[in-house]
């Protein structure tokens, strides 16, 4: 298949290139599209054969279902059963953007859409060209991240070119995004609203709006006997091809214990690196070694995380170390996506 990729600025909304794109969706067809997230790859949420199409390009098992985007309130009704008071609440507070919500799905939604589940994942993003080109494509766009099944989610068009480079009819390069972890998921169809992914949205946040919101227990635990709720979640998902491991407790024992792993590993001939922040960068020994950002800035991190792994895996390193980050806020989701990485490897210098 020839991927065509195209340039689009915010500022170039009505372009006929958004056109063409919304018409490769109606037609059956594949385009990679920029959120303020990640990079998704869409197609029509409405017809079954898309679907089967996505998990292809992707790779990706059929059972893990998609989520479908749209850009304004009123296509939301048809496609759920029920629009909750509490429903309208969050999606004013947080549409558009990265919130995705689980709600039990009409009719008009496909099971190949959803994985075979009676209830479909549904977020309106806020960026602008994610906007139009839903628009252009009727509608409903169902779009997982644009990345190959296994790797991590793209945060800028290099990534999606390649990971889906003639897997896809289109490409829509609209630059590096802004948040650059995945939206929060949260499940409206259980009895209190559920965080099944962290994200940008935070539990703090969506406690404002609603009274009381659970978080799904297999989010933050290495507890692989509990399934945990949103299929996808399953997966080893955002794994560096490096054995990775991070390393918890105060700056100075974490880069002394950092460094003495990496003067051993290199005694044995191993490339190693290092994901340490913009204070700590200059002090590692790491054959790489990498600042994802400032702690003061949690959203510099959030941005960096996933190019970081893959750059990673681009300098082939075969044993990388990782600062750990506080869980509140935003570095719950950035915790979340790191320990996954890590396949939940971490070591707590306080507690040896
Ligand atoms: O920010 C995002 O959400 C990005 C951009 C492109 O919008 N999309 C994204 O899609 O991250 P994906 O497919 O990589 O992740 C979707 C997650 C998966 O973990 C999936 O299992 C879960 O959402 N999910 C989708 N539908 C679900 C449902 N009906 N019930 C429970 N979990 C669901
Ligand atoms: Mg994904």
């Amino acid at each position: 298949m020839k991927t065509q990729i195209v340039q689009v600025g915010q500022q170039h909304m009505e372009s006929e290139w958004i056109q063409k794109a919304g018409a490769i969706i109606q037609m059956g067809g594949l385009v990679a599209f920029p959120t303020e997230t990640v990079y998704g790859l869409g197609g029509d949420a409405l017809n079954p054969a898309s679907a089967r199409e996505i998990y292809a390009a992707k790779d990706r098992p059929s059972d893990n279902p998609l989520i479908v985007h749209i850009y304004r309130m009123e296509d939301l009704s048809p496609i759920v059963k029920e629009v909750s008071e509490s429903v309208r609440k969050l999606a004013e507070a947080f549409w558009p953007g990265p919130l995705t919500l689980i709600l039990q799905k009409s009719e008009l939604v496909p099971y190949e859409t959803t994985g075979g589940l009676d209830t479909v994942a549904v977020r309106m993003p806020s960026h602008k060209v994610a906007q139009a080109f839903i628009k252009a494509a009727g509608g409903y766009v169902a779009a997982p991240s644009a990345n190959r099944s296994g790797r991590p989610s793209p945060t800028s068009a290099k990534y999606v070119i390649e990971d889906l480079m003639g897997r896809v009819d289109m490409i829509l390069d609209g630059g590096d995004v802004e948040i650059g972890l995945e939206s929060t998921i949260v499940d409206m169809t259980t009895e209190e609203p559920t965080i099944l992914r962290p994200g940008f949205v935070t539990r703090e946040m969506l406690e404002k709006v609603l009274q009381s919101v659970e978080e799904d227990q297999t989010m933050m635990s290495a507890d692989s006997k509990q399934a945990p709720k949103a299929p996808g979640m399953k997966y080893r998902h955002y794994a560096p091809k490096g054995d990775l491991t991070i390393v918890d407790g105060e700056e100075g024992p974490v880069v002394e214990y950092i460094n003495e792993q990496i003067v051993r590993l290199q005694k044995e001939g191993c490339k190693t690196g290092v994901i340490a922040t913009d204070a700590t960068v200059s002090l590692y020994r790491g054959d790489v070694c990498k600042s994802v950002g400032n702690r003061e800035d949690e959203l510099s991190i959030a941005r960096e995380l996933y190019r970081i792994l893959r750059d990673f895996d681009e300098k082939e390193v075969g044993v990388i170390y990782s600062e750990s980050f506080d869980t509140s806020g935003l570095g719950q989701a950035i915790m979340n996506r790191l320990l996954k990485a890590a396949g939940h490897k971490i070591i707590h210098l306080n507690n040896i």
